[in-house]
């Protein structure tokens, strides 16, 4: 997938973040981390129902992060914005010990499943009771499916 597929609203992106809105009392002080945020939506409307929001997306794809950095500026909201690239461990991803990850449309190519899903059950055995909300959209019937998941 190409740089600029970071930087589509994608349908997952909305639907997650009406969840986020619809469940604002659940994020209200939650650590919360994005992978593969692109855009950003469901973060953003996290961090201004009070979480802490880190935002992340391939490090490999800085036009993506300074969109990101951009996206913040533009709404006045306060979020750390990190290179994460699924499979991929650097001293900051050890730090990030999230209460709610979030994911949008990021199971979109299964070559990236093992990293992406590595990366998710690192980031749960972080933190107990942690969990992972993510949309998925099946793009051969068009429906879009809500998934969260906890490590156990
Ligand atoms: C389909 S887009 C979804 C973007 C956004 N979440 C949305 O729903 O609008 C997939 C996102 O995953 C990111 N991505 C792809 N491969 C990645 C990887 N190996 N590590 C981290 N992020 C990755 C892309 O840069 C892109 O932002």
């Amino acid at each position: 997938m190409k740089e600029e597929y970071g930087l589509f609203v994608w349908p997952c992106s909305i639907i997650l973040a009406e969840y986020v809105w619809q469940q604002k009392s659940r994020f209200t002080s939650a650590s919360v981390v994005e992978l593969g945020a692109g855009t950003s939506l469901p973060g953003l409307v996290a961090a201004k129902v009070g979480a802490d929001v880190t935002l992340t997306d391939d490090s490999n794809r800085s036009e993506v992060l300074t969109h990101m950095r951009r996206q913040c500026d533009l709404n006045d909201i306060k979020c750390k914005i990190h290179g994460l690239t699924w499979g991929v461990w650097g001293t900051q991803t050890f730090c990030l010990c999230p209460n709610i990850i979030l994911g949008a449309d990021v199971l979109y190519d299964s070559c990236a499943f093992d990293d992406l899903f590595a990366t998710v059950a690192f980031l749960l055995q972080s933190t107990p009771s942690s969990i992972f909300i993510t949309t998925y959209h099946n793009r051969r019937c068009i429906s879009i499916f809500f998934s969260c998941f906890r490590f156990s």
